[in-house]
């Protein structure tokens, strides 16, 4: 089985810098697409902030974080993965987005690499269609905080070779991950499961039940997760969330995935959670 040396991720968003740091800690050479050199500066900050503060609480050494730090290029230039043997986008959950840069991709990564997507929800297959190498394009969906969250889903698109998927466990384990193989369905196994819980705390809020304050605490202290569904939505970002719960319902049509009203609101409002300073919460 070929093994996987360097690594590109594209975006420079929440999961990008996330899927950079994971990648380079797992001793891989890193390669991360910016579409600007300032977002490109953003991702390597991010990483080294991260790693600082493993290191004050002695996690890892000094040296230790400045050898992953080494191992990550960021770049504004697409071409710059031309060499990747795996690559995973984490650009905006957007269909046409992602099929362009697919198509892009597929002109510019070495034959035999792998193309994957970091997707919450879309099609895998459509993206693999957008490419001449369908057998090598699978899903590979880390979750939030990359770094800190034990999971990845790898997603099989009917399109995709076993060899491909076996490639993308191995990664993923390398990572220090634990690998869950799921069809290419959307909202694989976690958001499909995950938000319609999410997206009815936002209901049983609207109808005058809880306050959200009230109904994050419920949810803490009564089932024992470590956040309420309030601060889960701002720590995943209400656009991302929106864009997530429509891929659900124009897949499965079920009204529990019909997004609440007041979330397309927050979102056409820029209030889209922790990156933008305002979600459900204010954040200073
Ligand atoms: N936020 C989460 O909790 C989470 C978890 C798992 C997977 N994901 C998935 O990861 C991907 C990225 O999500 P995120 O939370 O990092 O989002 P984000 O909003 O933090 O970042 C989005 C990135 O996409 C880039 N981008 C925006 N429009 C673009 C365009 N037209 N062309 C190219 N790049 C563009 C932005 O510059 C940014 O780098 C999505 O597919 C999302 O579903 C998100």
């Amino acid at each position: 089985m070929a093994d996987i040396f360097e690594v590109g991720i594209v975006g420079s968003g929440i999961m990008g810098a996330g899927l950079a740091e994971v990648a380079a800690r797992a001793g891989h050479d890193v390669v991360v697409r910016s579409r600007t050199t300032a977002g490109a500066e953003a991702v390597l900050a991010a990483i080294r902030a991260g790693l600082d503060r493993q290191v004050a609480k002695e996690r890892m050494t000094g040296a230790e974080s400045e050898a992953i730090v080494a191992r990550v290029r960021a770049t504004d230039h697409l071409g710059q993965l031309a060499n990747c043997d795996l690559v995973i986008e984490s650009v905006v959950e957007d269909l046409e987005v992602k099929k362009a840069l697919f198509a892009e991709l597929e002109q510019i990564v070495k034959p035999g690499g792998i193309l994957a997507t970091n997707t919450s929800t879309l099609p895998v297959v459509d993206l693999a269609m957008a490419t001449q190498r369908p057998e090598l394009v699978c899903g590979i969906h880390f979750f939030n905080p990359a770094p800190v969250m034990k999971l990845v889903e790898i997603v099989r698109p009917v399109t995709a070779s076993a060899q491909t998927i076996e490639r993308a466990v191995a990664f993923a384990e390398r990572c220090g991950k634990d690998a869950v193989t799921v069809e290419d369905r959307a909202g694989f196994v976690v958001n499909a499961l995950l938000f319609p819980y999410l997206n009815n705390a936002i209901r049983l809020c609207e109808s005058g039940t809880a306050s959200m304050e009230s109904i994050d605490v419920a949810m803490q202290g009564g089932c024992g997760f470590p956040m309420g569904p309030f601060a889960l939505l701002d720590l995943v970002g209400l656009d991302t969330s929106l864009a997530i719960l429509d891929a659900l319902y124009t897949e499965f049509k079920d009204p529990n995935y019909a997004a609440m009203p007041l979330l397309r609101r927050k979102v056409a409002a820029g209030q889209l959670g922790r990156k933008s300073g305002q979600g459900f919460y204010s954040y200073g």
